[in-house]
């Protein structure tokens, strides 16, 4: 029988090794990353890699709900965390509340995330008391970007600064059990972690997070341009193009199918 889901969350906080996170959109990446990850997020980053759109601020409720399914399929031992997408969380807590029960019942993951701090404590709050495990999200929020210039490192001012610390302190005291940190400066994360009573997952912030998370895609090297914080793992664009150039070969020259494929 595997782990209930509140052992597991448990489990998570009380790692004394550094956590690691990463995104899957279906079932058949989140069986390849399971075996590694204490975490895996459906991300809404999915927008983007999936459906080629601009920012992360296309993705529908529904479509989240279908891509969390597919991964709970893949994921015998991670926490899987479904994105609550913009637009299903600010307006008022108890919308919050009906689309956060609506994600949890209909993927069976174990929690959601919500980008903000200070603004959706009270919906933080809600959620915690109706036992709906929160990641918190602060720092570079991308459902706020508007445009692809303000993809910018956070924390650089003191004013940034503190308000980066108060979002850290509502979240923590709203109940959320994690926070992920993104694009801020090292010094910055190195301080929200010394702060932080909850697991702090970065992503470009620091190695002294509790945690680091990517997506997925961007460390395969499904992209030819990424962000600073991605370092490449692989290239499996490169990998792909050799298959796909091979395969057209083959066609070409009547080479496949061969005896071995056909009936
Ligand atoms: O949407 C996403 O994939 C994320 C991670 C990059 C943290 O929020």
């Amino acid at each position: 029988m595997g782990i209930k889901k509140d052992n597991k969350i448990k489990i998570f906080c009380k790692q004394k090794r550094p956590l690691v996170c990463l995104t899957a959109y279906n079932k058949h990446m989140a069986t390849i990353v399971d075996p590694f990850c204490d975490l895996v997020l459906v991300g809404d980053s999915l927008a983007m890699v999936l459906y080629g759109e601009t920012n992360t601020n296309n993705a529908s409720l529904q479509t989240m709900i279908e891509h969390g399914k597919s991964v709970v399929k893949g994921c015998a031992k991670s926490i899987v965390i479904v994105d609550m997408p913009k637009g299903t969380y600010e307006s008022l807590p108890k919308v919050a509340l009906k689309n956060a029960k609506k994600i949890l019942k209909e993927t069976g993951c174990d929690g959601v995330k919500l980008e903000g701090g200070v603004k959706i404590s009270d919906t933080i709050k809600l959620l915690i008391k109706n036992k709906i495990p929160v990641m918190g999200h602060i720092g570079l929020m991308p459902q706020q970007v508007k445009h692809p210039k303000d993809y910018k490192v956070k924390g650089r001012s003191l004013e940034e600064q503190e308000l980066i610390i108060n979002d850290l302190k509502a979240v923590e005291k709203a109940g959320a059990f994690s926070v992920v940190i993104e694009a801020v400066t090292e010094k910055l994360a190195n301080k929200l972690t010394k702060l932080s009573k909850i697991k702090t997952i970065g992503i470009g912030a620091s190695k002294k997070c509790d945690g680091q998370i990517l997506v997925t895609e961007d460390l395969l090297g499904f992209f030819n341009k990424n962000a600073k914080f991605v370092k490449k793992y692989a290239d499996i664009n490169g990998f792909i193009s050799k298959a796909i150039k091979r395969f057209k070969s083959d066609v070409i020259k009547r080479k496949f199918p061969s005896k071995k494929n056909v009936y």
